[in-house]
């Protein structure tokens, strides 16, 4: 048959030509009977290699490491066969050496190697090797893997990123891997417990009407007839990476097509750095880095002679199946929460064979307590309980959220604020905390070196939060969100759809214009003691429409309150924490709407949580101080003014305002 066979026991290697290879997969499926053992076939002519554990056959592109079929139990290919075959499961980044000219580049392999191929695994390697002169390509060494194991319903991928000191200057906004799945059998999409739904199809969104951008459709003709006035909109599907786990889709006939992320280690921005999972198309992504709700600040930015690399993965793509999900397709949801739990407890995972992805005992662990010392609440420091606690490259104070060329390694304290970071890549680190509740961010004081194989445990972690001296009022709580603030209900023009049980209520589009509704002509005036920041204080400070046209006006809100008598000596303090801000400039006087601002922000945010349906983008915190002399005994107003309106979403979010005493 011309057929070139390598047996390594019952493994078999097959070099065929075009014609012998689906012969040779029949053949190889009689010769070993058994349906779970693992099997590659490769043709050099066809140019396509099968992975095969009985269970799964996934087909790549050779040399370029392009996925072009998945199939499940012998189903039909679950990609979209009338996409091409560069664009149903593949890798990219997008980069730029200039300012303003990004490209996409898929990452194509130049050679593929087999790493290894025996009863229990395969795992296989496509590479490419930049070189100077290459200015198509962004200046990276690539080295995709893909990996199966004996009895595992799915593989895995993984990419290492590599680039040489000496190479061009260049900002990588985008890493990710994709899956489109085919259109006709996948409808149902889970995102998590509450975002359970079926889904609009992509053609709808090309006979809807497009919304204020592009992303944002009103569906006005769609497949099928219920989602006619609905939004669609694939940042209605966002997740914060801490929650960003497992999503997925299950087809009409009952086969689950699910993305298993294990860790975060290997994201950008830490635990509240917010990103796409899935969406009409339909469409799985992985998302490594990106810019959503954050802007380009996060961007990596390499210089000529900056070294790095980088273990993008391994994620999973977990395939399963149930007749009884043609009917109720969330038992594969519920089937996928347990794989994901399942996975999340074997990382870091033991298998994966690129020296560059550290296996357990290459890594190390830092425990310890996290106290929080507010002396104007405790007399002592208490536990820092269900804090967030993370290592990161080191940098100021909060830096991790615009962090991406390292890990990351966050975990969350117990009641008594214990906490234990497991599987620590060696390098040196600042280690990170935020308290939720408690205003502010911790950084420890000394880094961490973190060796293969350590335990440190450290001591005198205790957070000191930003105060200087006792609250008079406070609005809102310190979490970094402006979720317990006013949400309104979308404008009664766009359907709400109905989930099985509510999802959060910020998750909808066209928030931003309700505050005209609410506030046509007066802005926002919120006084202490008197009003509710649950009522009262909008979500979002926002610009107003005026006019039929595109023009947009700045709004200022009030903060009212009494002061019996004012301190003269010293100052007062104002703690602003913004949860978001977006083209936007917030001003701050005090009783005088016309003066000069006390205080401004400056040009701040690009994260542009607004329109993206988030409640938070990135943090920013001002203490701002307040001379007594701008304060008088009895009524007291605040101006806050958002100056920038050149559209709708000049926004900034809250999450917390705090008028402090003098320092005693
Ligand atoms: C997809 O792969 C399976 C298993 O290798 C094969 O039977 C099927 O013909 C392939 N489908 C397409 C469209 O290439
Ligand atoms: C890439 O483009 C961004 C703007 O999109 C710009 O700020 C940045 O400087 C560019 N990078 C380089 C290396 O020119
Ligand atoms: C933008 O980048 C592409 C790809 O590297 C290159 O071909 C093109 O000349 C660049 N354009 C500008 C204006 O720099
Ligand atoms: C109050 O703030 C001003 C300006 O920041 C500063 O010069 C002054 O020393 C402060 N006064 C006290 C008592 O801290
Ligand atoms: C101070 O504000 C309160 C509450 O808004 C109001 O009832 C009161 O009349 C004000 N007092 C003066 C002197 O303006």
């Amino acid at each position: 048959m011309g057929i070139k066979l390598h047996g390594w026991n019952s493994m078999i290697w097959w070099l065929g030509v075009v014609l012998h290879l689906f012969f040779a997969i029949a053949d190889s499926r009689n010769l070993n009977g058994k349906k779970d053992k693992l099997n590659l076939q490769s043709t050099t002519k066809l140019k396509l290699v099968v992975m095969s554990n009985g269970i799964v056959d996934v087909t790549i592109t050779v040399p370029d490491g392009m996925v072009i079929n998945i199939t499940y139990k012998g189903s039909d290919n679950l990609l979209e066969t009338q996409y091409l075959e560069n664009d149903r499961g593949y890798w990219d980044v997008v980069w730029n050496k200039t300012e303003g000219n990004s490209t996409t580049d898929l990452l194509l392999g130049t050679s593929y190697k087999v790493i290894i191929q025996n009863t229990e695994q395969i795992e296989i390697s496509f590479t490419r090797t930049w070189e100077i002169g290459s200015d198509q390509l962004a200046p990276l060494n690539v080295d995709k893997r893909f990996v199966m194991l004996r009895g595992s319903p799915g593989f895995y991928t993984y990419t290492v990123l590599e680039r040489l000191k000496g190479w061009p200057a260049f900002d990588m906004e985008e890493g990710r891997v994709v899956f489109k799945l085919q259109e006709n059998k996948f409808h149902y999409m889970a995102i998590s417990d509450e975002r359970k739904r079926m889904m609009p199809m992509y053609v709808d969104r090309s006979t809807g009407k497009v919304l204020d951008y592009k992303e944002a459709v009103l569906l006005t003709n769609p497949t099928n007839p219920e989602f006619n006035g609905e939004v669609d909109d694939k940042y209605l599907y966002s997740c914060d990476n801490k929650d960003n786990k497992v999503y997925g889709w299950v087809s009409n006939d009952g086969v689950g097509f699910w993305m298993i992320t294990p860790s975060n280690e290997f994201r950008t921005g830490g635990p509240f750095k917010q990103d796409l999972t899935s969406h009409a198309g339909p469409i799985v992504l992985n998302m490594f880095i990106s810019r959503h709700y954050t802007g380009e600040d996060i961007d990596l930015k390499f210089h000529s002679e900056e070294y790095w690399k980088k273990v993008l993965g391994p994620v999973y793509v977990y395939l399963n199946s149930e007749v009884s999900a043609k009917t109720d397709p969330s038992v594969l949801w519920n089937d996928a929460k347990k794989r994901m739990v399942a996975e999340v407890d074997s990382w870091p995972y033991s298998f994966p064979l690129s020296k560059d992805f550290l296996k357990s005992d290459q890594r190390g662990v830092v425990t310890g307590q996290l106290l929080v010392f507010d002396r104007f609440i405790n007399k002592k420091a208490v536990s820092g309980a269900s804090a967030y606690v993370g290592l990161a490259q080191s940098g100021s104070t909060g830096s991790w959220q615009y962090e991406n060329k390292g890990y990351q390694f966050w975990t969350q304290t117990d009641a008594s604020g214990n906490f234990v970071i497991k599987n620590v890549v060696p390098g040196t680190y600042t280690l990170f905390a935020c308290v939720p509740g408690t205003l502010g961010d911790y950084k420890h004081a000394s880094d961490i070196e973190i060796a293969p194989g350590s335990t440190i445990t450290l001591t005198n972690v205790v957070f000191e939060p930003p105060r200087n001296g006792a609250t008079l009022w406070e609005i809102g709580i310190p979490d970094r969100t402006a979720a317990e603030f006013f949400i309104p209900n979308p404008d009664p023009s766009f359907k709400i759809h109905q989930y099985g049980v509510p999802i959060e209520k910020f998750r909808q589009y066209g928030l931003w214009t309700r505050y005209k509704d609410l506030y046509p002509t007066t802005d926002l005036i919120f006084t202490i003691g008197q009003s509710d920041y649950k009522k009262d204080w909008f979500f979002a400070h926002v610009t107003r429409k005026v006019g039929p046209g595109n023009e947009f006006q700045s709004t200022t809100w009030q903060i009212k309150f009494n002061l019996e008598n004012v301190v003269e000596a010293g100052n007062y303090t104002l703690q602003l924490a913004l949860a978001s801000a977006q083209a936007a400039e917030l001003q701050v006087r005090f009783n005088d709407p016309k003066s000069i601002p006390h205080f401004t922000t400056e040009s701040i945010g690009k994260d542009n949580a607004l329109a993206r349906h988030g409640i938070h983008g990135l943090y920013h915190l001002y203490n701002i101080g307040v001379a007594s002399n701008q304060l008088v005994s009895g009524n007291n107003t605040i101006y806050l003014t958002q100056s920038r309106a050149k559209g709708p979403f000049n926004s900034v979010m809250y999450d917390y305002i705090r008028l402090e005493q003098p320092a005693q």
